[in-house]
């Protein structure tokens, strides 16, 4: 946890691209400008916004079942709603992001590992309304409540694969093709992390994106951040504390970039 507050404390200083500033690749500048930092202008459906303001009272309990690497509390029995959409789920300000970084990048399909209750999944699919999200969790308990929300928000297309990520994601494979975004939410510790990744690269066409939350949660994670960056295919990155962002795409220059946001 110290560890964790001094990599917070040492983000917060860094200067370099404080607030996007010094960028000057234009696609990584249409990505920081026009996605990261646009949220004045690009709103999230206020549907979404009431659904999540919602879960974040919902007293309902949820059986827990811990699968990969989770947070303590979740190991803890039977949870509310209410405490793991405060807890494990993005954030209103980091769903935002995701709906604003879905909506810009426009991919042909979407992945995500770990659905949780569906709060993510909700923000990404409402960023590319209609297209294929293929969302992969392992608590069937929680697996069951996101579908009943998904259909609750309306958004389709979704689809949520329920197992273990190393069990679905090679029988996902052929059908993950194209141009995709990746959000990475569950199982944060190193050798897994790297794993999913090298599969996540193998099915990249010529552009993916990928987004890796709590890249700086452990030292684990945030060795898994440090060497992902440096491969040669993770063509850029961006570090947002919380979260990270990469682009896999070969025309791009490598480029590491962190921003306070
Ligand atoms: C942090 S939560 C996801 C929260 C969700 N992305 C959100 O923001 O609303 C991580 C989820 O990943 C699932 N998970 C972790 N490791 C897994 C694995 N190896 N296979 C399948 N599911 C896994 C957990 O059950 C948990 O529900």
């Amino acid at each position: 946890m110290g560890w964790r507050i001094l990599k917070f404390i040492e983000h917060l200083f860094y200067r370099r691209h404080r607030h996007g500033r010094g960028i000057h690749s234009p696609y990584l500048f249409d990505l920081v400008h026009g996605a990261i930092f646009n949220a004045k202008r690009i709103a999230v459906p206020e549907g979404i916004r009431t659904i999540h303001h919602s879960l974040l009272k919902d007293p309902t309990l949820i059986p827990a079942l811990s699968v990969g690497q989770e947070s303590k509390v979740d190991r803890a029995g039977n949870r509310s709603v209410a405490s793991f959409a405060r807890g494990s789920s993005v954030s209103p300000k980091y769903g935002a992001l995701l709906f604003r970084v879905s909506r810009w990048f426009q991919p042909e399909m979407v992945i995500e590992l770990g659905t949780g209750l569906g709060i993510s999944t909700l923000y990404l699919s409402a960023g590319s309304p209609g297209i294929p999200l293929h969302t992969l969790e392992g608590n069937p308990h929680r697996a069951e409540f996101s579908e009943k929300l998904i259909k609750r928000s309306g958004l389709k297309g979704v689809k949520v694969h329920r197992g273990a990520f190393e069990e679905l994601l090679p029988e996902l494979e052929h059908d993950l093709k194209g141009r995709y975004l990746a959000f990475m939410d569950g199982n944060h510790s190193y050798e897994p992390t790297l794993r999913y990744m090298r599969t996540l690269l193998g099915i990249a066409g010529e552009e993916a994106l990928v987004i890796l939350d709590d890249i700086h949660w452990s030292r684990e994670m945030h060795r898994a951040w440090k060497e992902v960056c440096s491969w040669p295919e993770t063509r850029v990155s961006v570090d947002l504390f919380h979260m990270g962002i990469l682009l896999l795409r070969r025309d791009l220059q490598k480029a590491r970039v962190k921003i306070k946001f």
